[in-house]
Order: C-alpha cells, then structure tokens, then sequence
C-alpha cells in the first residue's frame, strides 16, 4: 500500500495545477481523489502541498470528468434524489450554478466575497433544483461572504461551544446535587447567550437562550449563522454548486451507493480531498488593518472607531475575541453525521495556525490568548423590526432560526467586500448601518442622529479594514 501512496503522491506533486494520475492536458482536475490516510500522510510529509492541493480544488473549474453535475441529485443537504427529470448541466438559480467556489468566492482574492452577480439561491431544494428557486417562498437569496479569516472563527466558535456545554453540564450537577432548578446565565468570551435551567431529573429548559442553537453548539458560518465547520459547508457547497458528491455524505456509508447522482462517476470527491479544501480555507490570511493611508484619512479613522464604540456598535461587533489555541484539527469536533467528525478518524490532521506568516500579527492579552480582531460576536441577532424593515426581506425561515434573526456580520476586512447586507442589497455602508432594526436600532439611532462628520468618519474607520490583495 505504502508504495502505491507514495507513487500517487509523487505523481500529485509533478502535476500541475491538481491533476494526479492522468496527463497534464486531461480535462479533469481532481483527477485521484485523496483519501483521508493520503491527506493524513501529506499533511506530514509536506502540508504546505496538502494546502496547495486545496487552493488548486478551490480554483478548479470542474468537468463532467471530476464528476460535477447531479442529473439525478437535488441540491437539498440531506442527500435526496430528483424525483423527476434529470437537472440541466447548470442552473443558475438551483444550481449547479457556478464553475468552480472561486467563481464566487474571488473579490479581492480568491477565497473571498463576491459582486451581486455571484448570489445564491438558497433554499433546501428537495424536488427539484429549478424548481420555484428565486421565489422568496422557496428559497432566500444571499450575497457571497469572505473565507477568509474563517479558520481563527472557527475555533473560536470550536472554544465557544465547549464552553457553554461545560456550562451546561455544571448547572446540571448542581440541581442534581441540591435537588432544585438551577439556572445560569451562558456566556462565553464575554458573549452573552441568555440562559438556562437544569433540572434536578436532568431536563434542561432551554427557552431563555439567545442567539444559539439549543444544542449549544455555536455555529459561526453562513450569515444566518446556522453551519458549525469549513467542512462542512465544504461539502454542501460541493454538492449544491458544483454537482460534485463528497463521499462522506453521498457515498456508501449514507447512500448505499457509490454514484448517488447517477452521472456514472463514482466516489466524486473523497475525505482526504475535502481535507484539504478545508485546510486551505483555514489558513488563508485574515483581514488586516490598511495604514497606507493619508493623514486626514487616519485621522478621521481614529475618531470614527471611537464613535463606533461611543454608539455600542461594539456591543454586536467585538473588536476582539479571545482564542486559547491556534491548532485547527480536521476533522473537527463539533460537526453531525454526514460531515466527517474527528470521532470518525484516528487521528484528526493538526495545523498549527501559529506556524502562519500572518499570526504575528496577532495581539496577545496578557493571559497569552491570541485576539481574534474579527469584529464580530459568533451571535445572531433580530435586527429587523416595524420602522426599520428592510434586512427583513426573508419570508423563508432557515433551520428553525427566526426570518428576521442575523448573525452579526464580522466588519474585518469589510472594507473590501461591497456590496453589503446579507443579500448585498447596499451598495454603501451608511445604506446597511441605517438600515440596522431591532437589537441593532439603538445604535443606528445614534448613527442617524450624529452629525455628518462623525458618520463620515465611522465610514472611514469601517474602510480601513480590508483583505490585502
Ligand atoms: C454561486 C456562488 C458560490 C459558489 C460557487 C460557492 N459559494 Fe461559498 N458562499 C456563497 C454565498 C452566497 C455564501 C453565503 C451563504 C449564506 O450566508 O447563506 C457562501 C458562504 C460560504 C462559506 C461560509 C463563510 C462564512 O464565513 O459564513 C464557506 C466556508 C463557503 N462559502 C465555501 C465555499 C466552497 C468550499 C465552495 C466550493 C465548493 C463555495 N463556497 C462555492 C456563494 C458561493
Ligand atoms: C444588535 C447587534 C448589532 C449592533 C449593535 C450593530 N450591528 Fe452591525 N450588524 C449586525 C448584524 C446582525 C448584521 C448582519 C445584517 C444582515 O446582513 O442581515 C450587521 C451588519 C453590519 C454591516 C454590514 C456588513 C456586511 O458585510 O454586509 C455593517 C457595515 C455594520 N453592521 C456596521 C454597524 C455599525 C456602524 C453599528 C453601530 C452604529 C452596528 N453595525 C451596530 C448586528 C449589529
């Protein structure tokens, strides 16, 4: 076996970009789909190659030779057949809707955020792909956000939520121990996510809780905020855009079969590959902090990041978060069947995230955790109310979180990634910051009230956090 590794893995690196075992002028990227053990070995003997391997997967346009399209699969999450018909090669509103993830995912760079024409319908799309897809009923349109900085959120989020269970798992030992309701308030990272009882037979009442799901696993991704890891909207991705079968989800552990959208490709994309799709995505830079600016521009910046934290702009956008630990593992711990989960594996890959040209830059408290400067609060948020309505353009809810419920967007690097709002319907910031209802209408208030130099310079504030090119 090991020597069979090793000649594919020679093979993998002569070729260019991501071709394995075929000629270079083959028309299919993917070509031999690394296992999990062939990722594993890589990631040991050259992980910078594993991430290569991962950016070139990201970049690639796929072909009916790497198994892209479902004539038979919808671009429902649970795997599901079309019940009808076979889906046309690509859709452009139920997908497969797109070449390659780059395809959206490319403003400024690639592995980031997208013009309004890179759009998604999303929607769960059980019947078929095409069917009713830009009817708001059906399905909710979203603007592409940026990957990039996401691996330090998604171990942020990995912290987040094994602090809140340990939370959990106290309260109910108290109410065992003392025999009476004990409720506490969750919080983590400074995070306030209301609260919870336990009971003293081991129910817990989770009606109080806030902005997390009731499973209390904090999921950072989408901005609905309703996916747990880079893998697995990886593999949702893969299947809803491209057509492309992860075979952790559609292959024969869940499906039975080996060629679920029956385009006679078997085993579209294995675990090892999806790795380091993954690993790509969490080891790009984050966003930074331009300083190659005029001085009138610093100094407006200076008073404008002042006012937004005189407004409580940072009560929802955080400048920083705490992380104990830079070592993202993949598979990672948190995610549900269908998406690998490092109890699936015996050893998860490791990647040091410190290793990072870019994680010198981050700022430690005096605790030695690294701050996340993401601008965020891994929350979500009702940001829509009577007066203030028009983030409340979804009739469809999604995965049981209210319609008109957000995640706080992170601002890092939101300088780079108009157009804004989670459909991308502003073109400005000042149109999304007045556009802030609900939990968010304090704050807009004080916005709109202020006076035009103040919320000049919050604007240029907000223009200085931006993905280098
Ligand atoms: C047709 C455009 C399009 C393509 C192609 C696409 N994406 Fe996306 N991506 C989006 C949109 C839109 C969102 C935001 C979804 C939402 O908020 O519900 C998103 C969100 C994401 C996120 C979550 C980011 C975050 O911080 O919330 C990840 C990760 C991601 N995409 C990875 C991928 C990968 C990997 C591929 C290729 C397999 C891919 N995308 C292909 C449009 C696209
Ligand atoms: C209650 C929490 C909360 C407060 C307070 C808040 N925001 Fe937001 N912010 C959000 C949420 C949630 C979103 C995502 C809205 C959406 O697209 O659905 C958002 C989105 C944004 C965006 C758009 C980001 C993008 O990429 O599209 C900007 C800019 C922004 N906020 C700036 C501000 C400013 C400036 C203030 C203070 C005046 C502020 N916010 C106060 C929660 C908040």
């Amino acid at each position: 076996m090991k020597t069979v590794f090793v000649a594919s893995t020679t093979l993998l690196l002569a070729a260019s970009p991501v071709l394995a075992d075929a000629v270079p002028w083959a028309e299919s990227n993917v070509g031999h789909s690394l296992s999990f053990a062939e990722a594993v070995a890589l990631s040991k003997s050259d992980l910078q190659k594993l991430i290569d391997r991962g950016r070139d997967l990201f970049a690639a346009k796929f072909t009916i030779e790497d198994g892209g399209g479902r004539p038979k699969a919808t671009q429902a999450i649970v795997p599901t057949k079309r019940k009808r018909g076979e889906n046309a090669a690509f859709q452009r509103t139920g997908g497969p809707d797109a070449n390659s993830c780059a395809g959206c995912h490319n403003d400024p760079i690639p592995g980031a955020a997208g013009d309004f024409v890179a759009n998604v319908f999303v929607s769960e799309g059980f019947e078929s792909a095409d069917f009713d897809s830009i009817d708001a009923q059906f399905s909710n349109e979203r603007n592409t956000n940026t990957i990039t900085g996401d691996g330090l959120v998604e171990l942020l989020s990995r912290e987040m939520t094994a602090e809140l269970r340990a939370e959990r798992s106290q309260a109910l030992k108290q109410a065992r121990e003392a025999k009476q309701d004990v409720t506490v308030k969750l919080a983590s990272k400074g995070v306030s996510y209301g609260s919870l009882t336990a009971k003293p037979d081991g129910v817990v009442d989770v009606s109080k809780l806030e902005g997390v799901d009731t499973d209390l696993v904090v999921r950072p991704f989408s901005q609905k905020g309703v996916f747990t890891s880079l893998r697995q909207f990886t593999v949702n991705a893969m299947n809803q855009h491209h057509g492309i079968q992860p075979v952790e989800r559609f292959g024969v552990r869940w499906t039975g079969s080996r060629d679920f959208d029956e385009d006679k490709k078997p085993d579209e994309m294995d675990e090892g590959d999806i790795s380091a799709i993954t690993l790509w995505q969490a080891t790009l830079s984050p966003p930074t902090v331009r300083t190659d600016v005029p001085d009138n521009w610093k100094t407006a910046a200076a008073a404008g990041q002042k006012a937004f934290t005189d407004f409580a702009c940072t009560s929802c956008h955080m400048p920083t978060l705490p992380l104990k630990s830079l070592s993202f593992t993949d598979p990672g711990p948190d995610d549900a069947a269908g998406t690998l989960r490092a109890a699936d594996v015996k050893e998860p890959i490791a990647v040091d995230l410190g290793q990072r040209p870019w994680a010198k830059l981050l700022k430690r408290n005096d605790k030695g955790e690294w701050l996340v400067p993401l601008f965020g609060d891994l929350k979500r948020h009702v940001i829509v109310d009577e007066g203030v309505a028009e983030l409340g353009n979804e009739i469809m809810g999604q995965r049981f979180v209210e319609r008109d419920v957000f995640m706080t967007a992170e601002l890092w690097g939101v300088g780079s990634t108009a157009p804004y709002g989670h459909r991308g319907d502003f073109s400005t910031l000042d149109g999304v910051i007045r556009a802030h209802g609900g939990e968010g209408r304090q704050a807009r208030d004080a916005y709109v009230q202020a006076d035009d130099t103040t919320r000049s310079n919050i604007i240029a504030f907000l223009k200085t956090l931006v993905i280098a090119k």
